[in-house]
């Protein structure tokens, strides 16, 4: 008897999350898995043929005898066996998983993908020891019950952002967060490579990035209004061969990384470490008090943001250069995207400087919104020359008609000023990403309102610096992708979603663990499975199979948040998040 019988679970797929489009019971029975059990991997399906060993076998102990070479009828008839085929009249991420007693495991993926998403569907029915890395009674069985398995996703961008800039994530954590992603059929792993506190790859023609922007000397506890500091350095890159190695772990599980370096704001650390790259004409010094800013240790928006001087151009196209180089655009869905993050650069630099000033009139430019606009659209020309799309914030949609020498009033025209191929994260809410796709371009529907997910999950004192709105497991579960605005064509715009997860009062996997599931678990739902119909998604229902879902997640050694709140040790009194009870919010 396995644990789920024991706890009594519905075993026919109903407990599988994301919630698959159909399942079938197909009789009583079930196929058995155990050490004679064969693996036939017909040709396209190599990396769910070695998913399978690697996590499958090990977790269970099955060692998976190759199937007979190049005999698919006969294997097929084999009692004991998992098959694994691509079938070309499927969607390519789409799979149908058929067990039958009598002819144990067949997945059909439309593509090499489909039959990865379809393992992760067998690991899910085979309870949550499948969730380990070793088995814990060696030599045991394991059956799952028969059943039809119809999937497809609803979404083809289901994202999941980790900022490892604010604090570094290490690249084993990287890689769990990759196979966690893959267990959830997540499959975009946009990293925030750089911000004002951390610039973390390494580039080999300008090795001060890591150098110097690669570490700061404090940090803040908590948000600006926590007086609490760590009076120790933190920091960490990683090596150009440690982005091969993530780049290509992810591919094999089917999950793109999309790279981001943040300019021209959030770049304090790029300018610690290159101070030409600031507005040296009015550069606001450090904290210590010298004249160059060093690499932040605060939380907000930071007013050093890059020069728009041609040396900051060709800075950064090196800078890109060794990107593209990093990361191939044939690795997987979405390889080509390269964000450029655009957000929250404040204009008062610009406003002062003597040199932007001269930079804005010798380009003919309105004012400091089109010198932004010039910025990024620099920078969608030359990714676009490349073969590449560039993808930022829904700030990159300002400024845009007059600084690409359009007469459109600036609004009607929203991002018009972009290569076609551009595309717009919306995050502020759902208007950059309906304004965005009114122009034609591809959307990420992000917003922070719905899907940020450092943002408190629960109210009252015990969440962990509880910082923004909370954002409860059902909200997230609520989030709808697509707003009633968009229709027709411009719904297609919607690539899809993802969650973003902000790191300012994430010290380590722990507080990451902690605030991105069970989240995280609800939004893959939201970007995997179909909508019943609008604002019908049975949250119940989701609850219940959230019971099978933890189990999964204890055995995976992910610390979510328990539904009941905090564990002791998950609560951190005593330090102040934002905005605060009774204080003005502090960004
Ligand atoms: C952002 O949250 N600044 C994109």
């Amino acid at each position: 008897m396995t644990d789920r019988d024991e706890r009594g679970h519905d075993e026919r797929g109903h407990d599988v999350i994301p919630a698959p489009r159909a399942v079938e019971g197909v009789d009583r029975g079930a196929a058995v898995l155990d050490a004679g059990t064969a693996l036939w991997a017909a040709p396209g399906t190599g990396s769910t043929e070695r998913w399978l060993r690697g996590t499958l076998g090990a977790a269970l102990g099955l060692p998976f005898p190759s199937g007979a070479e190049g005999a698919p009828d006969s294997v097929r008839l084999a009692r004991n066996s998992v098959r694994l085929l691509v079938d070309g009249t499927l969607e390519p991420e789409a799979y149908r998983l058929g067990v039958t007693s009598d002819s144990g495991v067949e997945i059909r993926g439309g593509g090499a993908a489909g039959v990865f998403w379809g393992a992760q569907t067998l690991r899910q029915l085979l309870g949550p020891d499948a969730f380990r890395r070793a088995p814990l009674r060696p030599g045991a069985t394991h059956t799952v019950p028969a059943q039809v398995v119809e999937d497809a996703p609803r979404f083809r961008w289901r994202g999941l952002m980790l900022d490892v800039a604010r604090h570094f994530m290490p690249k084993d954590g990287v890689l769990r967060y990759v196979d966690l992603m893959a267990a959830h059929k997540l499959n975009v792993l946009h990293l925030h490579l750089t911000d004002d506190q951390g610039w973390r790859v390494e580039i080999r023609r300008y090795p001060r990035l890591t150098e110097v922007g690669s570490w700061r000397a404090r940090t803040r506890i908590g948000h600006g209004a926590s007086t609490v500091w760590e009076e120790k350095p933190h920091g960490g890159y990683y090596t150009q061969d440690d982005i091969r190695e993530i780049v290509a772990y992810a591919a094999e599980r089917h999950v793109s990384v999309v790279p981001e370096i943040d300019v021209p704001g959030h770049s304090q650390a790029a300018i610690a470490a290159y101070p030409e790259l600031g507005n040296t004409d009015v550069v606001t010094a450090s904290m210590e008090g010298g004249t160059a800013p060093t690499v932040w240790d605060d939380w907000g928006i930071n007013p050093n943001v890059l020069a728009p001087t041609d040396n900051t151009l060709r800075f950064y196209e090196g800078v890109f250069e060794e990107l593209l180089g990093l990361f191939p655009a044939d690795k997987a869905q979405f390889s080509r995207f390269v964000h450029i993050g655009g957000d929250e650069c404040p204009k008062d630099q610009w406003r002062a400087s003597p040199a932007a000033q001269a930079r804005i009139r010798e380009l003919g430019l309105a004012d400091e919104d089109e010198l932004q606009a010039w910025f990024v659209g620099h920078f969608d020309k030359w990714l676009a020359a490349r073969g590449r799309r560039l993808i930022g914030w829904d700030e990159i949609l300002e400024g845009g008609s007059r600084a690409a020498g359009l007469e459109v009033p600036a609004g009607e025209a929203a991002g018009i000023g972009l290569t076609q191929g551009a595309a717009v994260s919306s995050w502020r809410g759902y208007a950059g990403g309906i304004a965005a796709a009114r122009a034609g371009h591809d959307v990420v529907m992000c917003p922070e309102q719905q899907v940020y997910l450092d943002h408190r999950q629960a109210p009252g004192e015990d969440e962990p610096v509880p910082i923004g709105q909370v954002r409860t497991l059902e909200d997230v579960y609520r989030f709808e992708p697509v707003p009633p605005e968009l229709d027709g064509d411009r719904a297609r715009h919607v690539l899809g979603t993802q969650a973003n997860v902000w790191t300012e009062v994430m010290e380590d996997q722990a507080r990451v663990d902690y605030q991105t599931f069970p989240r995280l678990a609800a939004f893959a739902e939201v970007a995997w499975s179909p909508l019943p119909a609008p604002g019908e998604r049975d949250f119940a229902g989701f609850e219940r199979r959230m019971d099978a879902h933890y189990r999964r997640l204890d055995a995976l050694g992910v610390g979510y948040r328990p539904p009941t709140g905090p564990r002791p040790w998950q609560r951190r009194p005593g330090v102040l998040g934002r905005p605060v009870e009774g204080r003005p919010p502090v960004r």
